[in-house]
Order: C-alpha cells, then structure tokens, then sequence
C-alpha cells in the first residue's frame, strides 16, 4: 500500500517515480497509463543489485546458453541480516520467489528447474548478504558439469550505484518531456521490467538513452 501511496503523490506533484521494491506498480495498467498521460517518468519493479545474485545469476546462464550449455538445474538462495530479509521471510517471500524466479527463467530460451529466491534471515550478517548459486547441466557428448558459488556483499552500496543511474535515467526523461515506464531504465535497473533484455542489451539501451559512455 506504501508504494502506491507513493505512485500517486508522485503523479498529483508530477514528480518522477522509482519503485526500487518487489511491490507491483509497473503491472498496473490503469496506473502506468495515468503517468502516462500526466507526462511524469516511472520506472520499477524491484531494483537489480549491481553484483547481486539475480544480476550475477543471469549473466552466468548467459554465458553458459552462449557456450552451448545445456543447463538442467538451478537455485539461488540467500541469507541476509537487514530487514528486508526479515519482511521477505515474513511477508513478501512468495512474490520475491516468483521475481527472481521470472528475471532469471527469461534469460534462458529453454524450461529447465530453478528456484531462485531469498531464503532466511541472519541478525548479525546487519547490511551483509551471502548468496549461494548452484547450476548443474550439460555440454559437449553429454558429459556433467556442476557449479557452487558464494557471493558475499553489503546490500546498500550494491543498491546505491544502481540507483542513482536509475534517479538520472529518469532525470533525463524528465528533461525530455517523457512520461509512463521509461523502459530503458527499467530494463537497466530492474528485476520485473516491461521488457526483460539482456543484461548487454539492457546496458546498451541504458546507455544510448542517457548518452552515458
Ligand atoms: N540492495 C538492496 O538494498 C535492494 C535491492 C533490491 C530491492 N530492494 C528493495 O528496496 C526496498 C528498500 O530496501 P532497503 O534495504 O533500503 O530497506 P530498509 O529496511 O533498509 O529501508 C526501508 C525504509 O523504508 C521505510 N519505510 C517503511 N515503511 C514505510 C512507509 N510506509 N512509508 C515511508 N517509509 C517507509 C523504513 O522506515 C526504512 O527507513 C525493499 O523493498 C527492498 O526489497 C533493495
């Protein structure tokens, strides 16, 4: 209820809105076509981490799909101390399963199994994060590979980078008169965009829109 508490004062003062949470705003017609038609910038849902695990996730089933491989299995699980890893075990579990579940499936043009979401709550890891990402599957005459990997970060700067690109993105749009999803930005900085790109493809568009080198 916050975010579109949010979504709506940021139409009726014609301020540009960024919905760095899982909540659905982005999936809501009737809401997106009213930023639309005032002409004030949205972009959402769900930021993407600069190196977390659903970004880091994506991009090595990237690589592994560009190599031939055929992936069979997956997961992605993570255990943080903040409390949004209180309110994801709490409340907001299912949904955060189903973004990252979606985010990463789309990157990979077969059905394989994947759960991928966060996992549990650990007081003393405070702003920390360890995610774990395992893959299994096959190249070459069918012989195995399986990877594991830990990826240990903080959650704020891992947001802070992503999102002051994001609040430009839409600075840039603003200035252009642009309203509704800029799906540059979108496709850029988030789990549940619009349109899901790669993560090169997403990069270039971000960039040609801003005329960030
Ligand atoms: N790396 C990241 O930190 C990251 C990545 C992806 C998505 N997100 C999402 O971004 C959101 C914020 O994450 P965070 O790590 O900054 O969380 P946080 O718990 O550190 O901060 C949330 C802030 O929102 C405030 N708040 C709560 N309810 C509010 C309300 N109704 N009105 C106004 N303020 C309210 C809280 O007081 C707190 O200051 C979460 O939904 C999280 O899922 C964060």
């Amino acid at each position: 209820n916050a975010s579109d508490f949010y979504a709506h004062a940021a139409l009726e003062t014609g301020c540009g809105f960024i919905n760095a949470t899982p909540n659905n705003i982005l999936g809501k017609p009737e809401l997106v076509s009213r930023f639309s038609q005032a002409g004030v910038p949205l972009a959402g849902d769900d930021l993407m981490s600069q190196i977390g695990a659903t970004a880091l996730h994506i991009g090595i089933l990237e690589f592994l799909v560009s190599r031939g491989v055929k992936v069979s299995e997956s997961y992605q699980l993570d255990v943080g101390g903040g409390s949004e890893s209180i309110d994801t075990l709490e409340r907001t579990r299912n949904l955060k399963r189903e973004i990252k579940t979606q985010a990463v499936k789309s990157h990979v043009p077969y059905d394989f199994s994947l759960v991928s979401g966060s996992s549990d709550f650990v007081d003393f890891l405070v702003d920390g994060r360890d995610s774990f990402l395992y893959l299994k599957g096959r190249y070459f005459g069918g012989a195995e590979f399986s990877l594991d990997l830990k990826l240990g970060t903080q959650d704020s700067p891992n947001a802070g980078g992503i999102l002051v690109d994001v609040i430009r993105g839409l600075k840039v749009a603003k200035d252009r008169g642009l309203g509704g999803p800029i799906n540059e930005v979108c496709s850029y900085g988030f789990k549940r965009p619009p349109i899901h790109l790669s993560l090169g493809e997403a990069l270039r568009g971000f960039r040609g829109f801003t005329g960030c080198t």
